[in-house]
């Protein structure tokens, strides 16, 4: 398995400033609050939790949140966030959670699509349905192949100057690495993160990631133990089409 770029402490201290403004959060709010119609109280569990942003505004929507990230640099950001001591930390992998506790497992910010292989994807998927509670729905995003994101992950496309936590300010881009395999069967593709700050350059670790075609999302899920209830293409609820950003799979785990 290749390094986790996110336990770099530097990775994790500039992850919101890049990563502001995203949409997918309001999704996954309106999600909780869909499946909690009597109010607010789900069991959510937060799979690769990250930074934690998300898992602390659904802890101030009155859910009770778990965050699981293998990272300690991006954990450490979440637990000192304010607001990050509503939710439960844990330092791991899925197969940490809590047994048969969760109403709502979550996988945000394409967490999806680390797992390279057809065997930790499934593995992956074993312990999201022993984290659940029978009825328990598992929702997570992962890129569609179809539209070619990875195309776009090039330093024209993706250059962006952000504030810096210590003050001044740092410039980033993406630098594309290498691309395996097609759309249609799926794609594996490694890319490095570049930041540029006082004048000095510094590469993340290759970070590796896994396009799956929606079909092979869907077998998987069937073959795990899940019934895939709604799929949209994109965070405004619009349908899968061929070339829609995402698949967001919302499934009910039997
Ligand atoms: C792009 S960040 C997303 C963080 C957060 N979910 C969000 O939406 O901002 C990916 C996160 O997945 C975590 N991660 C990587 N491999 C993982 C795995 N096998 N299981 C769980 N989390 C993983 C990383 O440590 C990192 O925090």
């Amino acid at each position: 398995m290749s390094r986790n770029p996110y336990e770099s402490p530097e990775a994790a201290r500039t992850y919101d400033e890049e990563n502001a403004g995203r949409q997918d959060f309001d999704f996954y709010l309106e999600l909780a609050r869909e499946l909690s119609p009597d109010g607010p109280g789900l069991s959510v569990l937060d799979i690769g939790a990250g930074t934690g942003a998300l898992g602390v505004e659904l802890a101030a929507a009155g859910h009770g949140v778990t965050g699981v990230d293998p990272a300690l640099a991006m954990l450490d950001i979440a637990r000192h966030r304010p607001g990050g001591e509503q939710v439960t930390w844990i330092h791991g992998y899925a197969d940490a959670a809590p047994e048969g506790a969760a109403d709502l497992a979550i996988m945000t910010g394409h967490v999806a699509q680390y797992f390279l292989t057809d065997d930790s994807w499934r593995e992956l998927l074993a312990h999201v349905h022993r984290a659940l509670r029978p009825g328990g729905r598992l929702a997570f995003e992962s890129r569609n192949p179809g539209a070619r994101a990875w195309e776009r992950w090039i330093p024209e496309f993706t250059r962006g100057t952000y504030p810096h936590p210590a003050g001044g300010t740092f410039t980033s881009w993406i630098e594309m690495l290498d691309v395996q395999g097609d759309p249609a069967a799926g794609i594996i593709e490694t890319h490095r993160g570049v930041t540029e700050r006082a004048g000095t350059k510094s590469y993340s670790a290759p970070e590796t990631l896994a396009f799956r075609p929606l079909a092979t999302l869907e077998t998987s899920l069937e073959q795990a133990g899940f019934d895939l209830e709604r799929r949209f293409g994109d965070w405004s609820r619009g349908a899968v089409t061929a070339q829609s950003p995402e698949h967001i799979l919302v499934s009910r785990r039997l």
